[in-house]
This record gives C-alpha cells, sequence and structure tokens, in this order.
C-alpha cells in the first residue's frame, strides 16, 4: 500500500522543523569550527558572539584581529565574517538567549 508513504513523510518534516526550532545554539556550520579554532587562541569566543554587527563590520573586526596577529586566509575569513554575520548579525537573536555560565575551574 501506498497510502502510509505521505505521512511518514509529513511526520518526518514535523520532526525536523520542531528540532530546529527548539534548538538553542546556532546551526551547525563548518564555518563555526573554523571560527572557534581562529578566535578563540587569543581570547574566548564570547568577545564575538556577544556582540551583534553587520558584516561590514565584522570584516574590519576581522581584519584588525589580522593585525593583532589572528592566522586566517582570505577564505578561512570570508567563512568566518559570513558565519558571524549571519549568527551574529544586527538583526540576530542569539545571544538574546542568556548563555549558561561558565563551570568554575578555570
Ligand atoms: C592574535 C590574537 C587574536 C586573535 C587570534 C583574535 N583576536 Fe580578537 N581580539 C584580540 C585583541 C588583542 C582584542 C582587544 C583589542 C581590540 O579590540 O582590538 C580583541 C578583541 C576582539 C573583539 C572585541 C572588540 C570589538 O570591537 O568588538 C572581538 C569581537 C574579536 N576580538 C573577535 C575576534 C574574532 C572573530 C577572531 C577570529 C577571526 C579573533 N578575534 C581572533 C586579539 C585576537
Amino acid at each position: 500500500m501506498l497510502n502510509g508513504f505521505p505521512v511518514v513523510v509529513a511526520g518526518f518534516t514535523a520532526i525536523c522543523f520542531s528540532t530546529g526550532s527548539l534548538a538553542q545554539t546556532p546551526p551547525e556550520d563548518p564555518a563555526k569550527d573554523l571560527f572557534t579554532q581562529r578566535c578563540s587562541v587569543c581570547h574566548e569566543v564570547t568577545n564575538a558572539t556577544t556582540k551583534h554587527h553587520s558584516s561590514d563590520e565584522w570584516r574590519a573586526v576581522i581584519q584588525r584581529m589580522v593585525e593583532h596577529g589572528a592566522v586566517a586566509d582570505d577564505k578561512e575569513q570570508a567563512a568566518i565574517i559570513a558565519y558571524l554575520a549571519k549568527n551574529y548579525g544586527p538583526d540576530s537573536a542569539s545571544t538574546a538567549i542568556p548563555q549558561p555560565p561558565i563551570a568554575a575551574g578555570h
């Protein structure tokens, strides 16, 4: 019987959407790892993730980080800028979600 098929697809789609909307952290993105690696060398990534900037502003910030000595080639910088502008842009609500306090012990 083919009758059950659309129901299964609809159910699966609903699950995808509902878990997506419950997510408390920005969606997984390959650039997230790059950002975490490159931008946690000198300071916590929260230096960036507590800010809201447009992509032009992020470009300027990253330019300054490179002047400080951050290591990222042009492609990596572009990926990080796009990631930050998307998740920590002027209209982003990402930082409106309270971050859990970092556990004591460091
Ligand atoms: C070589 C060390 C170094 C690395 C690597 C580095 N930063 Fe920074 N960052 C600094 C220093 C020093 C400051 C404080 C002085 C300043 O704001 O320019 C800072 C401050 C900041 C600030 C706060 C200042 C503002 O204008 O909002 C942000 C945001 C930031 N960094 C983002 C980043 C991002 C994104 C990356 C990854 C591309 C990165 N940093 C990598 C050294 C670094």
